[in-house]
């Protein structure tokens, strides 16, 4: 294929394809090939999108009623799921994640908008005060024009994940995708507005970080910003939304730990763990990447996850190997540094360079170090590969301090059979999310997420999310006795 003839990722805005003034390539991380071309767009684009965002606001949206935006939510869910395959394999290709868990991601996304579709006709305000003389009550009110700046990591499922709660609570948005991994985010932007979401109340702009990131960061015309990303474009991000005081919401990363007691179940803990850590090759913001086990069992948990690791498969993408490649050479240059910088910190037990497979793509080995010691880099930075430390630790009160070492506080895993034991860790832990003798990294539709500490603030998911996309308004009225 000439370059000429790959697709062209254009902006969506106002219920139209913009074209491209300009092109980037898109790679296909599996070869290393360009697999599409990328609208360059920047801060006109952006203005024009905020300006359609907020013309349908307020003409159009926010003079809805629930019951409208919830059936317009059905109706994007439905069209996800009737273009099931079609978006799968964009993705599959755009990120080169295996495809069934593409497939996973298809009908994740279509499940948001399904579910914020039923829980905002359950959204209401309060009724305030006992008081004779006053009646008052408060407003759930939508944001207005919402920003959504996503990464490459979960095209499909972020984009759903945003901008599901977003709509149905009434705001009208503009997406800025990630320049690695915008096709299905465009496409779900056109689908959804095929499926009857009226003009401009979702508008999507591609372009690099530092262009069309950076001009809807600093855009004044909006009234609300949610972020997934690095922490340091976080930080760049919320200081351009401090100028003009808009509210932001981040979601940054994290070193997420799985706590392993004595009486764990191996069978279910070694497979959960190792799946946690190598879903999309590790790219994953609650991937598990740190095993704090007991020293009781610190041998047999280190056996069992050498072992699943020399079994696991690495290839293409679309072959659905159990890992595939990282999404770019630079990412893979990245968590290459990390391993080297890990070599002389710990005990590397598996894994730690490129596998022989497909020429171009861009991969790294599954990679374990036992040993490790807490304050290493390894075992504190985010390094978005498949590569798994693991920390011995004496007493749950050492393995939580140990859970809580790093500036993160995302997810965490806790294997015991002690029902007792699991809550009070559970209790202690600064993290969003605690999953007990289970790991759910994909999905969780229903389960609010999100940072402690510097993974971010505000929550994403469950209906937690629709309140994050609403503001309240208390009225009170004068009400004089008969
Ligand atoms: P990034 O944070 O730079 O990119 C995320 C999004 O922000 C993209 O859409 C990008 O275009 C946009 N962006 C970049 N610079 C911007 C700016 N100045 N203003 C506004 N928007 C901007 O992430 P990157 O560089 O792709 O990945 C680096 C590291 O970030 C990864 O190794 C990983 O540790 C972390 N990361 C975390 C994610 C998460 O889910 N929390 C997702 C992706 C990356
Ligand atoms: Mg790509």
């Amino acid at each position: 294929m000439t370059q000429r003839q790959l697709p062209l990722a254009e902006a969506f805005i106002e219920g139209q394809r913009i074209p491209a003034r300009d092109t980037f390539a898109d790679l296909d991380p599996s070869t290393g090939r360009p697999c599409a071309r990328v609208s360059r767009c920047g801060p006109a684009e952006i203005d024009r999108a905020v300006t359609a965002a907020r013309t349908a606001f307020e003409k159009t949206w926010r003079r809805t009623t629930a019951a409208t935006r919830a059936a317009a939510c059905r109706a994007v869910a439905g069209t996800l799921r009737a273009h099931r395959r079609e978006l799968a394999e964009l993705e599959c290709l755009d990120t080169g994640k295996p495809i069934s868990q593409a497939y996973t991601d298809a009908d994740v996304a279509a499940r948001y908008f399904d579910f914020y579709a039923g829980s905002v006709e359950a959204l209401h305000g309060r009724t305030l005060l006992d008081h004779p003389d006053l009646l008052a009550y408060t407003l759930q009110e939508p944001h207005g024009v919402c920003g959504h700046i996503i990464p490459w990591n979960y095209p499909m499922q972020i984009t759903a994940r945003t901008l599901a709660p977003a709509l149905a609570a009434g705001n009208t948005c503009v997406l800025k995708p990630a320049e690695d991994a915008p096709l299905t985010p465009l496409r779900i932007a056109e689908l959804a507005t095929e499926a009857g979401l009226p003009a401009g109340v979702l508008n999507a702009v591609p372009g690099t970080g530092p262009e069309a990131g950076a001009a809807l960061a600093a855009h004044p015309g909006l009234d609300h910003l949610a972020f997934t990303g690095s922490r340091r474009t976080g930080r760049s991000v919320m200081t351009a939304a401090a100028r003009g005081i808009v509210p932001v919401t981040l979601e940054l990363g994290g070193k997420s730990p799985h706590l392993v007691f004595p009486d764990h179940d191996p069978a279910a803990t070694v497979p959960r763990i190792v799946t946690s850590v190598i879903e999309h090759a590790g790219q994953n913001c609650s991937a598990g990447t740190r095993v704090l086990v007991h020293e009781g069992v610190h041998a047999q948990v280190s056996t069992a996850l050498a072992e699943a690791f020399t079994g696991l498969r690495i290839g293409p993408g679309a072959e659905d190997p159990d890992l595939g490649p990282l999404i770019s050479a630079r990412q893979r240059g990245t968590v290459l540094d990390h391993i080297d910088a890990g070599r002389k910190a710990a005990r590397l037990v598996v894994g730690g360079g490129v596998p022989d497979v497909a020429a171009g793509g861009f991969f790294v080995e599954p990679t374990l170090f036992d040993d490790v010691p807490p304050d290493a880099a390894i075992a504190q930075e985010e390094i978005f590969g498949p590569v798994l430390c693991v920390t011995p630790f004496g007493d749950a009160a050492e393995a939580v301090a140990l859970a809580d070492a790093t500036t993160y506080g995302l997810s965490a895993g806790v294997w015991t059979r002690d029902i007792g034991l699991a809550h009070a860790v559970a209790r202690a832990l600064r993290v969003s999310q605690v999953f007990v003798n289970t790991y759910s990294a994909a999905g969780g539709v229903e389960l609010p997420f999100g940072g402690y500490r510097q993974s971010g603030f505000g929550r994403e998911k469950g209906f937690a999310a629709l309140l994050e996309y609403t503001r309240v308004k208390a009225v009170a009225i004068q009400v004089d006795p008969l």
